[in-house]
């Protein structure tokens, strides 16, 4: 029998898993490290963190299960998406990376669409310029650090950076590919004419692969480091949110997922290429050979309520502690004891800014329509129910570009509690269900990496035979009739205010 790795290099840790070449899992293992904010709006990591902390989970999971690494038949790499990784003629990293959730390149991305056009970009590259992207962040280190800039031989995404450890290729794959703004989305190859008018040569790029394709192979060296003989080959992988909507099963038109992790995703699957006119949804392509997907980002869904729990949460945190239990079950416990709307409280979960739908990195979060009648269920509801009306955003553009949206498929935090479970069916209005597999990116690019390597024949098949339904929670009428009430009024107070978030920006 073999064996499959997938290896998922995340913000907040690396996670390993090892499953056999059926699907089944066999160990996982997370190994943490740290996320750097050295100004406001920064947000950086060290890429030799990522590196070791994929070669301990990888020696964890296989101490774990008691696999020889000589009976892993394929490594499939998952990771955070849009981060800059930039790399001397040594291949030395040259600064720390700059992540997805780092905002510090607005007037980049003015530059980008003034250069390119805004209409021309989305004809081009499917997407306009956000701040999250990785080309407004090399044209930042271009302008800002021009001696690291001129040194600079090589710029790769996160989990390309582990590829590039693991084998000395530089190498990447559609799907995180489609997150640099520097991809032909449509045709699925880079795009001479954006790397023209941005003055980027393009032998700064990686090779570019479909996600199942073999692009590598582990070199000596890093065979000692991982335990795994050299020559095992390593597939393209995919981003965090296409690898984790294969390890969904969103590989069919019809069905799509809402992720509460740190970010929130709305993720649908596209049998071609369609943009949102106005750039709200991101069009990329998807991990399945010829397929595209669409969806949504809230950077702040599960990252607003982590921070509840940091800022408000203590007495729950050492209650929890004391019951041995989960603070973010207590609560969920407390929230369920507000009624449903929170008695006209409003949260806007934009604590980092938001993407999707409102592409502005000066948002900010808040609580409104305080009175005394509201007690700290209230709080806690009324951010619960943000959160929720943040991803109704990206399903009502997806639903609006006419995307069938037939099966809502849930999962991250949000689908692990019951409560809030309901309260996604009750504000999506339409049922949503939970599936067996809640191991997410490094499980879908487990199953790449056995596609690539001829354990299944495609990506359907190895959804088809490994991931099922366990669990669906249909919308209550009262509920979701007070939630379509009060939905629209959580769009006009953002809108109210987004002025005054830029200028509050400037205070700080
Ligand atoms: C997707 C995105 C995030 C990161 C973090 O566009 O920015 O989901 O990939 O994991």
């Amino acid at each position: 029998m073999g064996y499959l790795l997938g290896i998922d290099v995340g913000t907040s840790g690396t996670k390993t898993l090892l499953c056999d070449d059926s699907g089944k899992i066999l160990a996982s293992a997370t190994e943490e490290y740290p996320c750097m904010h050295p100004r406001p709006l920064w947000s950086e990591q060290r890429p030799e963190d990522w590196w070791k902390a994929a070669a301990k989970s990888v020696r964890r999971v296989l101490a774990a299960a008691e696999v020889s690494g000589t009976q892993v038949q394929g490594i499939g790499l998952s990771g955070q998406m849009h981060g800059a990784v930039l790399l001397d003629a040594a291949g030395k990293v040259l600064r720390p990376a700059i992540l997805w959730n780092d905002q510090r390149t607005g007037e980049e991305c003015a530059e980008i669409t003034r250069k390119v056009g805004a209409e021309r970009l989305i004809r081009l590259v499917s997407n306009p310029a956000l701040t999250g992207f990785t080309a407004p962040k090399i044209i930042w280190v271009r302008k800002h650090e021009p001696r690291v800039y001129e040194k600079t031989r090589k710029i790769l995404l996160p989990k390309d950076y582990i590829r590039y450890r693991m084998s000395g290729e530089f190498a990447t794959e559609v799907s995180d590919a489609s997150g640099t703004l520097l991809l032909d989305v449509a045709h699925r190859r880079w795009s001479k004419e954006v790397l023209s008018a941005l003055q980027i040569q393009r032998d700064l790029l990686p090779e570019c692969y479909e996600s199942e394709e073999v692009s590598a192979r582990v070199s000596a060296s890093a065979a000692k480091e991982l335990g795994v003989p050299a020559g095992t080959p390593i597939v393209g992988g995919g981003g965090d949110q296409a690898a984790g909507a294969v390890g969904n099963g969103i590989v069919r038109p019809g069905v799509i997922s809402a992720t509460l992790g740190t970010s929130g995703v709305v993720f649908a699957y596209s049998e071609k290429v369609q943009t949102d006119p106005k750039g709200r949804v991101h069009t990329f392509c998807h991990a399945v050979r010829g397929k595209w997907h669409v969806m949504g980002v809230m950077l702040s869904a599960g990252g607003s309520f982590q921070w509840y729990r940091n800022a408000l949460g203590q007495i729950e945190c050492a209650e929890a502690e004391r019951r041995k239990c989960d603070p973010y079950e207590l609560l969920t416990q407390e929230a369920a004891l507000a009624p449903a709307g929170s008695e006209g409280l409003y949260f806007l979960p934009y604590l980092t800014g938001e993407r999707t739908p409102h592409a502005d990195p000066y948002a900010k979060g808040a609580w409104i329509g305080l009175t005394p009648r509201h007690r700290k269920e209230h709080l806690v509801r009324a951010l619960m129910e943000g959160v929720t009306y943040g991803m109704r955003d990206s399903l009502e553009i997806i639903r609006g570009m006419k995307i069938p949206v037939r099966q809502i498929r849930i999962s991250g935090g949000g689908a692990r509690s019951a409560f809030w479970r309901q309260m996604q069916a009750d504000v999506y209005g339409q049922p949503v269900s939970t599936i067996n597999a809640s191991e997410g990116p490094a499980f879908g690019v487990a199953l790449l990496a056995g596609v690539g390597t001829g354990a299944f024949k495609n990506v359907a098949q190895a959804c088809d035979s490994t991931i099922r339904l366990t669990s669906t929670t249909r919308p209550k009428a009262a509920a979701k009739k007070l939630y379509d009430r009060d939905y629209p009024m959580f769009g006009k107070l953002y809108r109210a205010l987004k002025e005054d978030f830029r200028e509050i920006s400037g205070l700080g």
